[in-house]
């Protein structure tokens, strides 16, 4: 079993298979486009194997595979059919934008996976556009619908907030959830690394709730402004006739979740705060083949390195082990880590979303 120095149990796995996307999302990238990792740095498909057969070995137990978009990644579905295999891996899932997901529900299903997240900011088709700067909304639309009907076990929305989300999209989300078993969720937006085009890291807030920041012209929220967005998102829920919190777990991640009445769905919150690292279950893989514990630390684990090199997987699950011994206590702590003890409150992601996976 992997525990760090916390006593957390380490038993989840977010994969990100690939950077390459087939949309541009403001929150994610630049418009300029990023510089992509080379061809030769990333893992092969017998080295994510490898990766993944050996992490299996030192407790992990659910794969989350992401990307970038995972399902751009040619021979994605039979990756994950090999992931699959490994015999102490017990759960799969996967989160995509949804563009190409029609083309392979039917494998997914069939597999089965345990659950698909998909990522939708906003019903509106022109919004969805600016957003992923071209996207095609009915794409995604459908995708979701399909995936409820064909009976994916777990179909989540992920919801970034940002300032195009409006009344109308928080109830039009919200109507989702009555009548079809999907969980919405509503996450604070994360500021990356370079986020305005240049390659400095950018600095972040870490009050939590909803930070005070503004990127790419979409602002990302915060209670000073007249649109509060989660206290908008909690006065649409009641004015549709109340909900109650959710204490079962939906999930490994670090949402909170809300129900209406009778609803066979779910409204979450996944808030940038650092009460819920005490709840952190999860190591990162990278698509160029390193491990990271936190999202807001860039150190590393070159598990590539050593595969490549053929050092003995006993060897590597002993010093991962170790590696995950120094995952600091919250996000706070992995950035005073990285700055080497100067600045334990402006903290910063210190990669692109379509390379850490989300
Ligand atoms: P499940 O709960 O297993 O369905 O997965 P998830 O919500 O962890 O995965 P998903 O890929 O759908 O990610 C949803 C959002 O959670 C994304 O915006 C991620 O960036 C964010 N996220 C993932 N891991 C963490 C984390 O450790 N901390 C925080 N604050 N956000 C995270
Ligand atoms: N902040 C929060 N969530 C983000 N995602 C991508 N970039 C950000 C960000 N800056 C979300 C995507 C996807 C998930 C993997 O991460 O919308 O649903
Ligand atoms: Fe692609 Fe996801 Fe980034 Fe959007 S958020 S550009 S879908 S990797």
């Amino acid at each position: 079993m992997l525990i760090d120095s916390f006593n957390r149990k380490i038993d989840y796995l977010r994969l990100s298979v690939t950077d390459r996307c087939n949309l541009r999302c403001t929150y994610c990238m630049p418009s300029g486009g990023i510089k992509l990792i080379d061809r030769k740095e990333m893992l092969t498909f017998e080295e994510i194997l490898k990766a993944a057969g050996i992490l299996s070995e030192t407790g992990i137990r659910k794969i989350r595979i992401t990307g970038g978009e995972p399902l751009v990644r040619d021979g994605i579905i039979d990756l994950i059919k090999q992931i699959k295999k490994i015999e102490k891996i017990t759960d799969i899932s996967i989160t995509t934008n949804g563009i190409l997901l029609n083309e392979y529900l039917d494998e997914l299903y069939k597999m089965p996976v345990k659950g698909i997240n998909i990522s939708l900011d906003t019903l509106d088709r022109q919004k969805y556009k600016e957003i992923t700067r071209g996207g095609e909304i009915n794409q995604v639309l459908s995708a979701i619908s399909n995936s409820i009907n064909i009976g994916i076990k777990s179909v989540k929305i992920n919801v970034v907030i940002t300032n195009l989300l409006d009344e109308k999209d928080i109830a039009g989300f919200a109507e989702m959830t009555l009548d079809k078993p999907v969980h919405v969720r509503f996450i604070e937006m994360m500021q990356p690394a370079g986020g305005d085009g240049s390659s400095e890291t950018i600095e972040c807030s870490s009050t939590g709730v909803i930070s005070n920041l503004e990127f790419n012209n979409l602002k990302p929220v915060s209670s000073s402004q007249d649109f509060n967005p989660v206290d908008t998102i909690f006065s649409v829920m009641k004015k549709m006739g109340g909900y109650h919190a959710v204490n079962d777990k939906i999930g490994n991640g670090p949402a909170l979740y809300y129900k209406f009445k009778q609803a066979r769905g779910s409204i979450g919150f996944i808030i940038n705060d650092k009460q819920y690292c005490s709840y952190c279950n999860r190591i990162r893989l990278t698509p160029y083949g390193t491990i990271r514990f936190c999202l807001f630390s860039d150190e590393e684990y070159d598990i590539k390195k050593k595969i490549r090199d053929n050092y003995c997987p006993a060897d590597i699950k002993a010093e991962i082990a170790e590696f995950v011994k120094a995952k600091p206590e919250n996000r706070e702590d992995s950035c005073r880590y990285d700055n080497k003890g100067k600045s334990p409150i402006n903290f910063k992601l210190k990669d692109f979303m379509n390379r850490i996976g989300g």
